[in-house]
């Protein structure tokens, strides 16, 4: 992965090169997706907003398409602190893929990821990390939903309604690990170095503070109230495609335990009876002999099936096999839990003694949890060597 990156760092090579960040340093991670407009006005209000004290060094991960790490670099030379640019020739993980980038590059104690379109007040930034050493907190969230704070900045009801939804959604979906967030779809966060443990992080799109939150687990919370501003310059980024990805980000989220994993392969499975059934009807009404059909048309389910385990339960665990190898895989044992089937029953009804229906449903609960075993093991089972190299850097 990293081969596609390119690091400029940028301001004075000096302040560059002084790794060992004070106590309280400050890594200020800022996704940029063509923002040309916005970035010098930012980097401005930071320079105005930013305590001598406080030691902070800004970088932005960006995605870019026109000319915003041209504009960085040069508005860089009138701040005071470091500006580096990431630049990422594919933006793997959209915005939270961005920022994961950054903390595993992030050298402050502290990482404060906000977007660069100035809806997130920069002031703040010092407010957080100040609240952070405060209370003792290790995630500190910028909230629109507690008092003094406010989503003025929303574009439109249908905006408002649909962020309302989604975090009780999520809310509801994580209760234990989302208490005390008031605003888990907040992009405006502080959190300490320490706790962020990025080789666990595989975020999807925008909810990068839901991944943190779910996935590391931060001991302590608290939360600062924030005015969601209007955008300074340029539209949202956000998507149709987003709000499915976010979808999608839940299901992977809830379904990190094995027992979910687990209930969610038995429920598609479940679900791959319809197209299976559906195109036996097809080809047995075409004209297909029915021994033929079944066979053809257990494909269809399993194709069904290796979709919605595909996208649903193993997202996280796709790049290390190309498709074709994952999909013939997991047919290849799809179909012998079929033909595993037979031999079982007829085992169980001959030396146990079982009469037929029981000897089934004990036959299909067995090859059901072989074959969640195999799936897992032979078709999505992450190859530590890969995790390490990536997490190298
Ligand atoms: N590097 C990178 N890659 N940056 C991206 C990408 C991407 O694919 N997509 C968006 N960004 C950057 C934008 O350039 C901006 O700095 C920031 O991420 C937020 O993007 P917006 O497009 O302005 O998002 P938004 O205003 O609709 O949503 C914001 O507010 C929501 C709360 O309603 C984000 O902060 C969301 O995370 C947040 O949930
Ligand atoms: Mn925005």
């Amino acid at each position: 992965m990293s081969e596609d990156l390119w690091t400029r760092a940028l301001g004075d090579p000096a302040v560059e090169s002084a790794e060992v960040p004070a106590p309280g340093s400050v890594t200020l991670i800022i996704p940029t997706f063509n923002e040309s407009g916005n970035v010098r006005e930012l980097l401005r209000r930071l320079g105005e907003s930013l305590p001598a004290h406080l030691a902070v060094e800004v970088l932005f991960v960006d995605d870019s398409t026109d000319d915003t790490p041209e504009v960085i670099e040069k508005a860089a030379r009138d701040c005071a602190f470091p500006v580096d640019v990431l630049h990422r020739e594919q933006a793997v993980g959209g915005l939270g893929g961005a920022v994961v980038e950054g903390v595993k590059r992030a050298a402050g104690d502290w990482i404060v990821v906000m977007d660069a379109d100035l809806q997130h007040p920069p002031h703040l930034v010092p407010e957080l990390v100040g609240e952070g050493e405060r209370t003792g907190a290790q995630l500190v969230v910028a909230s629109r939903y507690i008092s003094g704070g406010s989503r003025a900045g929303l574009a439109g009801n249908y905006r408002i309604a649909v962020s309302r939804g989604a975090t009780w959604l999520t809310k509801g979906l994580f209760p234990r690990a989302l208490r005390g967030i008031s605003d888990p779809m907040s992009g405006f966060f502080a959190m300490r170095r320490q706790v962020v443990t990025a080789e666990v992080l595989t975020p999807l799109g925008y909810k990068i503070l839901l991944e943190l939150a779910v996935r590391c687990r931060p001991a302590k919370v608290a939360e600062v109230p924030f005015v969601f501003q209007e955008r300074f310059a340029g539209e949202s980024k956000s998507t149709a495609k987003e709000g499915l990805r976010f979808l999608a980000h839940l299901a992977s989220l809830r379904t990190a335990t094995r027992l979910s994993r687990m209930a969610g392969f038995g429920l598609i499975g479940l679900s791959g009876f319809v197209p299976n059934l559906f195109a036996l009807w097809l080809l047995t009404g075409a004209g297909v002999h029915y021994l033929p059909a079944e066979i053809v048309a257990n494909q269809a389910g399993v194709l069904w099936n290796f979709v919605l385990i595909e996208t649903l339960l193993f997202r996280d665990r796709r790049r290390h096999r190309h498709w074709a190898d994952r999909i013939g895989r997991f047919a290849l044992l799809a179909n012998a839990d079929l033909l595993l089937r037979i031999p079982l029953i007829a085992l169980f009804v001959t030396r146990f003694g079982l009469s037929v229906l029981p000897a089934t449903a004990l036959a299909l609960v067995t090859t059901f949890m072989v074959r969640f075993a195999a799936t897992e093991a032979l078709v999505y089972l992450p190859r530590t060597g890969a995790k390490h190299r990536r997490a190298a850097r």
